[in-house]
């Protein structure tokens, strides 16, 4: 194992927001004191309050908490009007598109779009306060007007990603009750032109959709069919829109928005964020984590698809005044050397990503980052799943320099904004090491057993003891599932907290390190999926009696899909690589590409223990070729372990 601590750079610790530990465990002090006044020193000093709140922090429905009550607030206007003083010739946003067009938007110019985007649903479109929209665009600007546009309205958004199916679209729309969708006829992938339009228009073609009007943002002009008194032109309406729209106040515990995301069952959960405990540690966390200071430019390369993009590509840089930068394309086209010839090109100060993308970067250009100057860059971010060490090496020396402070970020949709991380200017870090809870977070690794927490070199389960400002509000529709969720597994003293679902362990130094979910969820490519949703994908193809999904180490995305399938006719498959394809693609149609199999193999039979209960353990050692050390005696069917094993070697 690495053992290297590395030091925060002095020079830049002496202007950082926090300069050393001495101020961290200052901040932690404070918090474990007084933690109502610590979160009341914050929300005063950065929310721009339309009408102040009456209470902090209220936790007498737990764990349903309310934040910040009865102030009132709009974080359209915390992230673009008020910056209007100071800042309105400041760039907000630089787009770069795929084919290397590019952009530059003004606060002043973003105020505007954001107003009159904000009129177009409100009157063409009759969105009211509380309405939910589902947001399914490509990495545009207007992607950004489009969610600053419901908040100044009070409108509820709900990204899907782009690159989810019809079918996925579709149950998160009906799930959501959304009434308008804002797509884009497409956008560029390596130069060519993919389409969203037609992924909508299927999305809407059962009948019975909630969904009365689609806006098409035209980015790629390219044909798309238009349905008369559903579908208009973001293009033409906008055209005669003001530039002025009040911005409407919101509850501090309003509803922002819902993301969808992965859970141990079939069915995703609408995750629900409120506005200004969100807003609030969105800012506080680009400030002390990315440590952005006026003149610099940040880059996030996620996508708006994810909690990373809401909350540091668009919410978290603007409510703080930066310049955020906007990314169409694919970070290793046309090479591995385009993410360093924009650090180069905007002078990027702040680079964060994907352990995945630092994988193929290294992978595919390990020189690359030599050839640019890429000196500007001081915070390097990465996110998503745990980092390998020689993935972290490369990056901390290579693009790095061994100068700039690496925050490997630990969080999720459901903490808003980062829960674990080193502070640049503060922590002296470890490689593949989220290190130790930021300041206000009561992070603690905990006994599943006993609730206590465990010592140095253990392992437990990553759990947050006290309610945080940015926490997840509820799963949409759904309370029981959000305390179940989230507050069944793990007591401390009695009462229940909040688990995150992932395994960490302590080092000698108390600093943390994730290892990993605890549950059937996998990651790949820093995307969260659940195993149950796949297989429930893969049924729908009519010859599947039974299949079993897994996680396999894989050496760029991280754990790749591994699915054991038993077919209905008989396991003598006639052509397995058309079978394969077949699965496939009904996988692609059911959940979309990113949930696409590395590995499926037809089984004989699957490892039942005898009241049914599928044995993954099993079937995750067999899959990553290891050794089947388990007890396997009481299985119903014993022999079927090594019938699959025998069948894997084979294969190899
Ligand atoms: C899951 C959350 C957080 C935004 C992107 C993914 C894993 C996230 C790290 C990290 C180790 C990490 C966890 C977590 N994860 N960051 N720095 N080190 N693991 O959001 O889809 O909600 O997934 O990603 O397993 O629970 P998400």
């Amino acid at each position: 194992m690495l053992k290297e601590i590395y030091q925060p750079n002095p020079e830049f610790s002496a202007n950082a927001a926090i300069k050393n530990m001495d101020e961290y465990n200052a901040l932690m002090d404070k918090a474990k004191e007084d933690y109502e006044g610590f979160w009341k020193s914050f929300a005063d000093e950065k929310i721009d309050w339309f009408k102040p709140y009456t209470k902090v922090l209220d936790e007498s429905n737990a764990p349903f908490v309310r934040w910040f009550e009865g102030g009132k607030l709009n974080v359209a206007y915390q992230c673009v009007d008020r910056h209007i003083e100071k800042r309105k010739n400041k760039a907000a946003i630089i787009f770069e598109g795929d084919r290397g067009d590019k952009q530059v938007i003004t606060y002043l110019e973003l105020y505007y779009n954001v107003n009159r985007f904000a009129n177009l649903l409100k009157e063409d479109f009759g969105v009211k306060k509380g309405d939910r929209v589902v947001i399914y665009m490509p990495m545009i600007p207007e992607a950004a007007y489009a969610m600053l546009a419901c908040a100044r309205i009070g409108a509820i958004h709900s990204i899907v990603f782009g690159g989810f199916s019809a079918e996925a679209l579709r149950d998160r729309i009906e799930d959501a009750e959304a009434k308008v969708v804002i797509t884009a006829d497409g956008a560029y992938r390596k130069e060519k032109p993919y389409m969203l339009k037609p992924v909508v228009d299927e999305a809407l073609s059962h009948g019975n959709s909630p969904v009365q009007k689609v806006l098409v943002v035209e980015r790629n002009n390219e044909d798309v069919e238009w349905v008369a008194g559903r579908d208009y032109s973001y293009n033409e309406l906008i055209k005669s829109k003001a530039a002025k729209c009040d911005p409407e106040p919101m509850d501090s515990e309003d509803p922002l928005f819902l993301l969808y995301t992965s859970g141990s069952t079939g069915k995703p959960k609408g995750v629900q964020h409120n506005q200004a405990g969100y807003i609030l540690w969105a800012q506080m966390t680009m400030e002390w984590v990315f440590d952005v200071k006026e003149n610099d430019t940040y880059w996030c390369t996620a996508d708006i698809g994810w909690i990373t993009g809401h909350t540091y590509i668009v919410y978290g840089p603007l409510a703080m005044g930066a310049t955020t930068v906007m990314f169409e394309g694919v970070i290793t086209y046309p090479d591995a050397g385009r993410p360093w010839k924009m650090v180069e090109e905007y002078k990027i100060n702040q680079f964060y990503t994907a352990p995945t993308a630092i994988r193929v970067l290294h992978k595919t250009g390990e020189n690359e980052p030599n050839n640019y100057d890429i000196s500007s860059l001081k915070v390097l971010g990465t996110v998503g799943e745990p980092i390998d060490p020689p993935a972290w090496k490369w990056y901390y020396e290579v693009v790095g320099q061994s100068k700039c402070a690496i925050v490997d970020t630990y969080w999720q949709t459901e903490t808003g904004g980062h829960i674990v991380s080193p502070l640049p200017g503060a922590t002296p870090i470890k490689p593949a090491c989220a290190t130790l809870p930021l300041p206000g977070i009561m992070a603690e690794i905990l006994d599943p057993q006993t609730g206590a927490k465990v010592g140095a070199g253990e392992s437990g389960y990553m759990c947050i003891t006290r309610p945080w400002p940015s926490q997840i509000r509820g799963v949409w529709g759904d309370p029981e599932r959000f305390k179940k969720s989230y507050f069944g597994d793990v007591k401390k003293d009695g009462v229940p907290v909040y688990f995150t679902g992932d395994g960490a362990n302590y080092d000698e130094n108390g600093y943390i390190t994730i290892t990993g979910r605890t549950d059937d969820v996998i990651n790949v490519s820093g995307h969260r999926m659940g195993t149950a949703e796949v297989e429930a994908a893969i049924k729908k193809h009519p010859n599947v009696a039974e299949v079993a999904v897994v996680g396999k180490p894989h050496e760029i995305k991280g754990e790749g899909i591994f699915a054991y399938v038993v077919l209905k006719s008989d396991n003598s498959v006639a052509d397995e690589v058309e079978e394969v394809k077949a699965i496939n693609k009904v996988i692609q149609k059911e959940i979309g590409n990113i949930a696409i199999c590395d590995d499926i193999v037809f089984a004989p039979g699957l490892p039942k223990t005898r009241s049914g209960k599928i044995m993954r353990r099993i079937l995750r050692a067999i899959a990553k070729s290891e050794a089947v050390t388990q007890d396997i005696s009481t299985l119903e069917d014993p022999s079927v372990v090594e019938k699959i094993e025998n069948m894997i070697k084979c294969k190899c």
